[in-house]
């Protein structure tokens, strides 16, 4: 029996966190594994019934559990809440409670939608990478300062942007790790030019990389690395930087794939796993039912192959996707003349046909 919390939280999250748990539970009657749900508040929900963004509760569920599935968090009706009662605290909160200091963001373009991306269909179709982010370090969880005024009555903020060795260390030696079932290339990427923090991430990349000599390892600083992923997104493999450029840089690579809306992530390190689409709580098209739950469903395929270490069925969510998409269904999101357009729900039933 694994033991998985679910998080809808704000917005669309309830909707796909549905999908998926539909899905879950096809591929886990399948493969004869059996599934106990909890469905936990975060975030904005959470705000509204027990006023503040992370109960304790979830935390001590999650942290029991096998892992966790989460929706999006957050919404304009949050917005104006205090810094440390923010929706977002509840993402935050959860992985540095948990100790998830790696975050993995898959941006694979779908053959079926690389005429849907931006950017040339030439230059996007088969571009494949995977963004390793660190996640419970950096500018996010340094010392900060709210506004204030200072001495000469000028308001100021600051917020701290520090990394240890071993943090660094922990987050490359895992890119390292996963290029070597890739195409074996790793692009640290960092501020080295400008910043202290960024010069000792090169130095621990460099470091860490001599233990796999057959891994090759590129730097590129972080402005280069966001033009880079326009120009040419196939020459990238693997990409392994800090928490905020991470941040940064996974929502440009999403976007080349020309469909937000169907990435998934996942977060690990110490605790139980998270899994989260990468896209938000889409707030404007919340309760209508035309959201895409692929994201959130290919997040729950990373959760059975990362979690429960059941690859066989992660694959076959994936390899259902990829058919449905083939066969012409859209979601809103990604729908163009010549598709089939349907809701959230009609796409969660159409992978489910296709596991069967
Ligand atoms: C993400 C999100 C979060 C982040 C927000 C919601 C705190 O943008 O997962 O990329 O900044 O990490
Ligand atoms: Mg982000």
């Amino acid at each position: 029996m694994k033991k998985i919390i679910l998080i809808p939280g704000d917005g669309i999250g309830p909707e796909i966190v549905a999908a998926a748990r539909r899905i879950l539970d096809k591929a886990a009657a399948k493969q004869k594994i059996s599934f106990e749900f909890a469905e936990k508040y975060a975030g904005g929900a959470a705000l509204d019934k027990f006023g503040l963004p992370l109960p304790a509760d979830t935390i001590a569920a999650c942290a029991e559990a096998d892992a966790t599935l989460l929706g999006a968090v957050g919404g304009p009706k949050w917005d104006n809440a205090p810094p440390e009662l923010r929706a977002e605290k509840a993402i935050l909160g959860l992985r540095k409670e948990m100790g998830l200091y790696i975050n993995l963001r898959p941006i694979r373009v779908q053959p079926a939608l690389a005429g849907n991306s931006p950017l040339k269909e030439e230059n996007v179709a088969g571009a494949d990478l995977l963004i390793v982010r660190e996640l419970t370090g950096g500018i996010y969880f340094g010392k900060r300062r709210e506004a204030f005024v200072d001495e000469e009555t000028i308001e100021r903020a600051w917020d701290i942007g520090e990394y240890s060795a071993p943090e660094i260390e922990r987050v490359v030696r895992y890119a390292m790790r996963a290029a070597l079932s890739r195409k074996k290339k790793v692009t640290s990427v960092d501020k080295s030019n400008v910043l202290a923090s960024s010069r000792l991430w090169k130095k621990i990349a460099a470091r860490t990389a001599l233990d796999f000599p057959e891994v090759r390892l590129e730097n590129m600083y972080v402005d280069n690395c966001a033009m880079q992923l326009i120009l040419t997104p196939k020459a990238f493999d693997v990409i392994v930087t800090s928490n905020l450029f991470g941040d940064i840089l996974s929502d440009e690579a999403a976007v080349i794939t020309g469909s937000i809306g169907m990435l998934p992530s996942a977060s690990v390190g110490q605790g139980p796993g998270l899994f989260e689409p990468i896209h938000g709580s889409a707030p404007d098209i919340a309760g209508l039912g035309i959201a895409n739950p692929l994201g959130a469903i290919l997040s729950a395929a990373m959760l059975l192959r990362f979690s429960l270490r059941e690859e066989a069925a992660a694959a076959a969510i994936e390899g259902a996707v990829d058919k449905v998409l083939a066969m012409g269904y859209r979601t809103a999101d990604i729908y163009g003349a010549g598709f089939t357009k349907v809701t959230t729900e009609e796409m969660g039933a159409l992978v489910e046909k296709e596991l069967a």
